[in-house]
């Protein structure tokens, strides 16, 4: 991470989204509401800005759909049906008893905020590097004011602990049954941080906190079509991968660390959930998303 720019992945991945919902055999996965909290974070910052404008440019939105090709086939989509994976679960959970959000990585995700609004007993969390924090903020607070039962902390979690993080957090209920998220993050971070991420999480909240993370296959793996170059385009960007773990290793990685597995999705579950069956386009393979909970 650039230390005072917030994420570009974090914009891109909003962008993303915006660019799929042009997409007729598509648009039917983001909800109207969606679009419209994110048009309102991107437009309250220069590079969101920025980033409309790419979208609505009958010669610059030709970049997103090439560099895509370029980097990593399919992965526009797949922000949107990780998400729509993601937000199904919590709101799952939430049925079942769960009282507090914590988005550890949440970027310009905006689950957090609508959320926020439609469940006002609720409490919400948001970590993030401070230089996106600060942007993100920024942004909401100039398009609504921002309810009381959500709250943004700034930290690097590469320096410091979650833990640390939470426990100076004034709305952070330690006795609250508690879902985390953390989704497009561990893979920046070091093993020794991730491991640091899963004990954290259990010690915070303890037995039965589910944790919702989504997690990549190594470089070298065939389960994988991410092109060579996106490499070579991260390390330009100062936003490397560090961390990687096989499909197949992910029950027994989490045993390890006291959480027991109870679901995971991949490009060919989302095919199946989500997309209409004459969809015939790219999907980005090598990504999953776990659901844990805290043995
Ligand atoms: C690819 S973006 C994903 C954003 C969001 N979770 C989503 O999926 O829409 C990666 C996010 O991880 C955050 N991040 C990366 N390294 C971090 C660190 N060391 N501490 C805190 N946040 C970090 C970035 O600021 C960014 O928001």
């Amino acid at each position: 991470m650039k230390e005072d720019k917030a994420s570009s992945t974090a914009y891109t991945v909003v962008q993303g989204i915006l660019h799929t919902k042009n997409n007729p055999q598509l648009s039917h996965l983001i909800e109207e509401e969606t679009i419209n909290s994110y048009t309102k974070i991107l437009s309250s910052t220069f590079e969101g800005l920025k980033r409309l404008e790419e979208l609505h440019s009958p010669i610059k939105n030709k970049k997103l759909p090439f560099l895509e090709w370029l980097l990593m086939p399919g992965i526009t989509l797949n922000y949107v049906l990780r998400k729509k994976f993601i937000e199904e679960n919590v709101l799952n959970a939430i049925k079942n008893d769960t009282t507090q959000i914590i988005n550890i990585g949440a970027g310009f995700d905006t689950l957090a905020w609508r959320l926020s609004l439609q469940f006002p007993s609720l409490n919400f969390i948001e970590i993030d590097h401070p230089a996106t924090n600060q942007e993100k903020t920024k942004a909401i607070n100039k398009t609504s004011t921002i309810s009381s039962n959500l709250y943004f902390i700034p930290a690097d979690l590469s320096k410091i602990s979650l833990e640390k993080a939470l426990k100076g957090c004034q709305g952070f209920q330690k006795k609250q049954k508690t879902l985390y998220i953390c989704e497009g993050v561990l893979m920046y971070l070091d093993e020794i941080h991730v491991i640091g991420l899963f004990d954290s999480l259990r010690n915070l909240t303890g037995k039965d906190s589910l944790f919702i993370f989504s997690c990549i296959e190594p470089k070298e793996s065939d389960k994988n079509n991410i092109r060579t170059l996106l490499y070579t385009y991260l390390k330009f960007k100062n936003e490397r991968y560090l961390w990687y773990i096989r499909d197949t290793q992910i029950a027994s990685f989490i045993k390890k660390n006291n959480y027991t597995l109870i679901d995971m999705a991949d490009s060919e579950s989302y095919r199946k959930n989500y997309l209409p069956s004459t969809y015939n386009g790219t999907l980005h393979k090598g990504e999953y998303v776990v659901v844990a909970k805290v043995d």
